[in-house]
């Protein structure tokens, strides 16, 4: 298939696009490059051909021609939806449901969109699955759930939108993320030999590899239709639901002499939720996951040996969504509506 992967030069689209192109599929990247240089490791080689387009500006020029849209493009996790809401709702909502509609228009017939557990917000202690009523606590977690809804009244004969409600993301990336609970965890427990619990410890948080996530976007990419048309899935597995203390135990054993603190005052958090992983496994039985924490662990643990992760790489910004979208703000790169800033070359007056 041809397929149109948008943010595919991020964490997960540096991971899925090699996978989509090892399995025979043709892959072209959309991508603004927000954070085409925060590579951790050695730079990627893959050659994806790329539109270097801001989301909000994609037209059904760029459209024409593939088989399938899979949309990663957003901006990521919850401290970056508080930054500006209204900039999160733009890009996360309405620029996605426009890319959808375009899609629609020029024929494309299947959509994956990537959504996220983190839409069913305050679920307390109950397991959740996907029928659950979603109370999401968050701009990025309302924008979630408004665009599934958006994209759902496009559903018909000759155009299928799927949700794949990932669980948080761990593991090796080129383009890493440590802004995410468990490989913040272990960049901390391998830099610092502290790693620093901010809430309680007791909310729940589902984790999945990048890698795995990644299998579910291809096995729904090459599912029959009546798989997935208009469906949701939770991405992950049901064992792979943890408190966040016990993501931080599983640290501490694998990363020699690191201790667990808890920040002073940190209450329960609101965010919590335990997720039910079984109807993927019976819709899709082509997505097989093959990675657990402890296995992610060892992974990110052996990767930051290799590579030197130092303490720059995890205090400073490149390797944080929010933090470095603050620098390129501070920088001039781009500018407040997060557009990169043209520099005009013509001689003043
Ligand atoms: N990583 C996770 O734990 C996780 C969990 C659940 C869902 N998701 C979803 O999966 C998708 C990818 O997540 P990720 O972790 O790879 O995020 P990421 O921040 O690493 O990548 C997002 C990519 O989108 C691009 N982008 C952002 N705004 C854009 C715009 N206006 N125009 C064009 N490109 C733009 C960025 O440059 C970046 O390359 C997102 O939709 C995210 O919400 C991620």
């Amino acid at each position: 298939m041809k397929v149109l992967v948008t943010g595919h030069e991020g964490y997960i689209g540096r991971v899925l696009t090699p996978l989509l192109q090892a399995h025979g599929h043709e892959v072209v990247g959309l991508d603004s490059g927000l954070f085409a240089e925060c590579i951790f490791g050695p730079p990627p080689v893959d050659r994806i051909p790329t539109i270097r387009k801001d989301l909000r500006d994609v037209t059904l020029d760029d459209l024409k021609g593939f088989d399938a849209v899979i949309h990663l493009a957003a901006l990521c996790n919850d401290p970056l939806g508080n930054l500006n809401r209204e900039l999160t709702v733009q890009i996360n909502y309405e620029a996605s449901l426009r890319l959808a509609e375009l899609a629609k228009k020029a024929g494309i017939r299947r959509f994956l969109n990537s959504s996220s557990c983190s839409i069913y917000g305050a679920a307390g202690q109950r397991c959740v699955t996907e029928a659950a009523e979603l109370q999401p606590v968050t701009a990025y977690g309302e924008c979630k759930r408004d665009l599934e809804k958006g994209l759902q009244q496009l559903a018909d004969d000759r155009f299928s939108p799927v949700h794949l409600r990932n669980a948080t993301a761990y593991g090796f990336s080129p383009a890493l993320r440590l802004d995410l609970v468990l490989n913040d965890f272990v960049a901390h427990a391998f830099v610092h030999k502290r790693i620093l619990i901010l809430s309680d410890g007791t909310p729940w948080r589902p984790v999945v590899h990048v890698e795995d996530i990644s299998r579910a976007f291809l096995a729904a990419l090459e599912a029959p239709r009546d798989r997935i048309h208009g469906e949701a899935f939770n991405v992950g597995l049901d064992e792979e639901n943890y408190q966040v203390r016990e993501l931080a135990e599983l640290v501490a054993e694998i990363v020699p002499g690191c201790r667990i603190e808890y920040a002073p005052g940190g209450g329960p958090d609101r965010r919590s939720y335990r997720v039910d992983f079984s109807k993927i496994r019976q819709f899709l039985p082509a997505f097989r996951p093959q990675w657990n924490a402890r296995k992610g662990i060892e992974q990110l643990y052996q990767a930051f040996k290799r590579y030197g992760l130092r303490a720059d790489d995890l205090e400073g910004p490149r390797f944080k969504r929010l933090g470095h979208v603050r620098s390129l703000m501070e920088a001039g790169v781009v500018n407040s509506d997060l557009r990169f800033a043209v520099v005009s070359s013509s001689p003043k007056g």
